[in-house]
């Protein structure tokens, strides 16, 4: 069996080595952080992610998988190494190689001494043209080896979900392979199929292709996003308009698919934001302005505002009222408030004169100075208590089972805007002010 060291242990890097290590293979995981090291070694995931730590945990008693500091050591003691450290956004929207400088560079520095055949894979989002041009140089200049002939080198870009990292690990739906030379990508398939275990359909491509198609496939789920937003902005100035109905009827077209055609309050995370910001300069740079895109991020950066206006136009004058935000996270299942829609909602509300307080089933704080200000209740109840209107952002299990009732019962003025559409209209509008995105209202 192929011995397999991972570089880099964030979502991406940890669901692919807990999910080999459950499939017998060895696998080290190599992490900067001395901290995280212990602490993923004792079972313990440095991010909330459903099911991660017990599959860390079994995988670290099994002894198949184990964190080392070290890049050389991982690098050596294995066959393949998977790069999936971060290419997180600059100001410009272009993506930060710098991590991906140095995990080659350490990578290749490794093979100068290990001297056996081994197969360097780039996982990690890249913008096409940063495999070949950056990482197969960086390696090749340490290492003194020739790509293709010495090492191999592919691209193999990941499609998990936060929340479901695991499952979507084990399960994808296509696993893309873009090769620099063709043993390199026959010997990433033939680990693949063994892995998978059931029949995955397997595209090879060049290397530009496989960077593409994640940039590709993150623009579209985006454009789906935006395209339900605007729709949504429309039906709201229509009453009896209800977009999720709309969708709906949509959605069973086979050639669109309901997925991702939920209008809401945007999308968030560090994935979709990054990557059509990185799509469209990429474009740029190649001399092409992508309008579609540029639309997508446009309508994405409105509907945090029109979500804010909502709850503003609930208020009346803001100074001295309190809005309750029922979710921090980005989505549900998950810690993370990376381009999180309520950052943005709460910075806005504060500024207008509002008190915040949120409240999210997992993130209990917000280490960061410029929300000193937003208060985090430990309790849907402490949150709701005394507030003139609820935002809802993030489509948390607990807050579905929420009824009229409990919004009366605790809050000082008894208002909802559902920016998630996850209460029914007909029984909340009965019993108090409710606002929906979509829903055709009065407040245009
Ligand atoms: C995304 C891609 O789905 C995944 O394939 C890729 O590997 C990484 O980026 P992720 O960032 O985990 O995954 O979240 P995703 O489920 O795509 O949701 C992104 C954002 O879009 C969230 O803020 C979510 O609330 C929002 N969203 C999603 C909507 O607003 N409406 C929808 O219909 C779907």
């Amino acid at each position: 069996m192929l011995r397999i060291s991972i570089i880099g242990a964030g979502y991406v890097g940890l669901s692919t080595a807990v999910c080999f290590a459950s499939r017998g293979y060895r696998v080290i995981t190599s992490t900067q952080k001395e901290e995280n090291v212990r602490n993923l070694n004792a079972g313990r995931a440095p991010f909330y992610e459903p099911g991660l730590d017990e599959a860390l945990t079994r995988s670290i008693e099994s002894k198949h998988l184990h964190a080392e500091i070290s890049r050389a050591k991982a690098v050596s003691g294995t066959d393949l190494s998977f790069i999936t450290v971060a290419t997180p956004d600059q100001v410009d929207g272009t993506i930060d190689l710098s991590y991906i400088i140095s995990a080659s560079e350490d990578i290749g520095r490794a093979l100068r001494e290990k001297k056996a055949y081994h197969v360097v894979i780039v996982k990690s989002t890249v913008t096409p043209g940063t495999t070949r041009d950056v990482v197969k140089r960086a390696l090749e200049e340490t290492s003194d080896l020739v790509a293709g002939r010495d090492f191999g080198l592919c691209m193999n870009p990941e499609f998990l979900r936060q929340g479901s990292a695991i499952e979507d690990t084990l399960h994808p739906e296509r696993v893309v392979i873009g090769q620099y030379d063709e043993r390199s990508g026959n010997v990433l398939e033939e680990l693949l199929v063994d892995f998978y275990e059931h029949p995955v359909p397997i595209l090879k491509m060049g290397l530009e292709s496989a960077e593409m198609v994640k940039y590709a496939s993150n623009s579209f789920l985006a454009t789906k996003i935006s395209y339900a937003n605007e729709m949504a902005n429309v039906c709201e100035r229509v009453p009896g308009v209800d977009v999720s109905k709309v969708m709906a009827g949509v959605g069973l077209d086979h050639r669109i698919t309901p997925q991702f055609l939920n209008a809401g309050a945007g999308f968030g995370g560090s994935c979709l934001p990054k990557d059509v910001k990185a799509l469209c300069k990429f474009a740029e740079a190649c001399g092409y302005n992508a309008l579609l895109l540029r639309a997508v991020l446009a309508i994405n950066d409105a509907q945090v505002r029109r979500v804010v206006q909502l709850a503003l136009k609930i208020l009346g004058k803001p100074e001295g009222k309190k809005v309750a935000l029922l979710g921090l996270a980005f989505k549900p299942n998950t810690d993370d408030l990376r381009e999180a829609p309520s950052l943005k909602i709460a910075k806005a509300l504060i500024t207008a004169g509002v008190n915040v307080s949120a409240f999210d089933p997992v993130v209990k704080k917000i280490a960061l100075p410029e929300f000193d200000a937003l208060e985090c209740a430990d309790s849907i109840w402490a949150c709701l208590v005394g507030a003139h209107c609820c935002v809802v952002v993030t489509e948390w299990e607990q807050f579905k089972v929420l009824t009229p009732d409990d919004f009366i019962n605790h809050m000082a003025r008894p208002a909802v805007v559902d920016a998630r559409r996850i209460f029914d209209p007909r029984q909340f509008r009965e019993r108090l002010t409710f606002i929906a995105v979509g829903l055709g209202n009065d407040f245009v």
